[in-house]
């Protein structure tokens, strides 16, 4: 019978959302330090990166500006193939500009890949990254992630922003999907 336990549906709890305010608290004092003097436009990719991208922005003491891309990939079923389609593009120009994408999770790593080459196409001043998490396991390319959250295990995660089914996004911890949720 379909619930709305939605905690009840994690079979593992990763990180509680206190644990993950701390480190995103880590991460914007790096980013303070990193960006001192430069202005600062975060880059969310949505819907993922909500989340993080709401929490890193107000952590942040400084001022940074917010614009947010939208893509999907085409692929198959779960697997991202790493042909992306821009389904909202960005706002602003970001020629001369830095620019920090803000991401959920680094999965195959293939949307990034993607992402960087498009945006450094575009000229900006600098172009990093920050994901709050990064599975090493299931990388099929190698991204230069200036700033990762956690490193996780190739697990089927849901919570803060990251779905299944377009559900688990409002979960405010982070955990494994119980198996008997999608088998
Ligand atoms: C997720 C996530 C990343 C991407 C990572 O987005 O937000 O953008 O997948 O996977 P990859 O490293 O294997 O490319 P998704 O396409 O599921 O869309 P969503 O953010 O709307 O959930």
């Amino acid at each position: 019978m379909e619930t709305d336990d939605v905690a009840g549906d994690l079979s593992e709890v990763l990180y509680t959302e206190q644990q993950v305010h701390a480190r995103i608290a880590e991460l914007c004092r790096e980013i303070e330090r990193d960006y001192a003097g430069r202005d600062l436009l975060l880059v969310g990719v949505l819907k993922g990166a909500v989340m993080v991208m709401a929490d890193l922005a107000r952590e942040l003491r400084r001022h940074v500006e917010m614009d947010w891309m939208a893509t999907s990939s085409y692929g198959t079923g779960t697997e991202s193939s790493g042909v992306v389609r821009i389904v909202k593009d960005l706002d602003t120009d970001i020629s001369g500009r830095h620019v920090l994408i803000v991401e959920d999770i680094v999965d195959s790593g293939l949307t990034l890949s993607w992402l960087r080459a498009n945006l450094l196409s575009r000229g900006p001043a600098s172009l990093e990254i920050c994901a709050l998490l990064r599975k090493p396991e299931a990388a099929k390319v190698e991204i230069d992630a200036r700033y990762v959250g956690f490193e996780i295990p190739n697990a089927f995660v849901v919570g803060y922003g990251l779905d299944y089914a377009e559900r688990y996004r409002n979960l405010r911890a982070i955990g494994v999907l119980a198996p008997h949720v999608y088998s």
